[in-house]
């Protein structure tokens, strides 16, 4: 919630979106998509630091994507973990802390497993918190932190008047981190698509038509000049955040 000096924003969330399209304006395959988006992942991340983000959420997978051709979905798992072999150790000498949301047991032994030791290697780093949204859907975090909430409530160790917002934020994949103030997303649809849902409540929506393949700094910028221009009243009015800000 808090903007850091020269309004930058602490938590910036990201919804990657054009990969397919973006191959298929080639004439390629859709996978080739989603490869060169790993480059705008690593150029996202390189700018989300140098700006002093302190949070960077990116949707790489959501509950939906399992819908897609089998083909589509395995090429992804792959690339994820080929990411990981490739990324990890430029990650930690860059102080980024790595963590991983999601229903993370639907995916291969494999893939957890580097997902976990790449947690645990970047785990006491400093800088840039980069979490990766893996076959997440805010729904289906929602619905968990329910689900966790009344089972403490079934136990006698939660009386449920006594449940309130910070509690119930407690309880999701995202705990302990800002809310986003900042949503981009690119690929020229103006939607959350199931992402953040608790947690964008106060988010600045900021949409682009360019496709994932092409996002790079200079875009970064633009999202962060957009946050930059926005006066953010969380229900006050205009006057009064001047006031405050005197
Ligand atoms: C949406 O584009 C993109 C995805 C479902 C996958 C995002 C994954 C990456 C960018 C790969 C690398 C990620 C990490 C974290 C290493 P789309 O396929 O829906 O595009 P379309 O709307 O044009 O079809």
């Amino acid at each position: 919630m808090s903007a850091q000096p020269n309004n930058i924003p602490t938590h910036v969330a990201v919804i990657m979106d054009g990969n397919g399209r973006w191959a298929r304006r080639q004439g390629k395959a859709r996978h080739t998509g989603h490869r060169a988006g790993v480059k705008s992942v690593r150029a996202t991340v390189e700018a989300a630091a140098e700006r002093g983000v302190s949070y960077l959420t990116l949707f790489a997978f959501s509950s939906e994507n399992w819908r897609r051709p089998e083909e589509e979905v395995s090429s992804l798992m792959s690339l994820f973990v080929e990411a990981l072999r490739r990324e990890v150790a430029e990650l930690h000498r860059n102080n980024v802390r790595l963590r991983f949301v999601g229903a993370l047991e639907q995916l291969s032994g494999g893939l957890q497993k580097k997902m976990a030791e790449a947690e645990k290697t970047t785990a006491g780093n400093s800088g840039l918190v980069l979490n990766v949204a893996v076959a997440f859907g805010g729904r289906w975090d929602i619905v968990k932190a329910a689900q966790s909430l009344a089972s403490k409530s079934a136990a006698g160790k939660l009386d449920a008047s006594d449940i309130d917002e910070d509690m119930f934020a407690d309880e999701l994949q995202l705990a302990g981190i800002p809310d986003p103030d900042l949503l981009i997303r690119t690929g020229g649809e103006q939607r959350i698509s199931n992402f953040l849902l608790w947690n964008l409540a106060y988010a600045e929506l900021w949409f682009t038509d360019v496709l994932w393949p092409e996002f790079d700094k200079t875009e970064f910028d633009r999202a962060l000049a957009y946050f930059a221009s926005k006066q953010r009243r969380y229900g006050h009015t205009g006057d009064q955040v001047e006031a405050a800000e005197c």
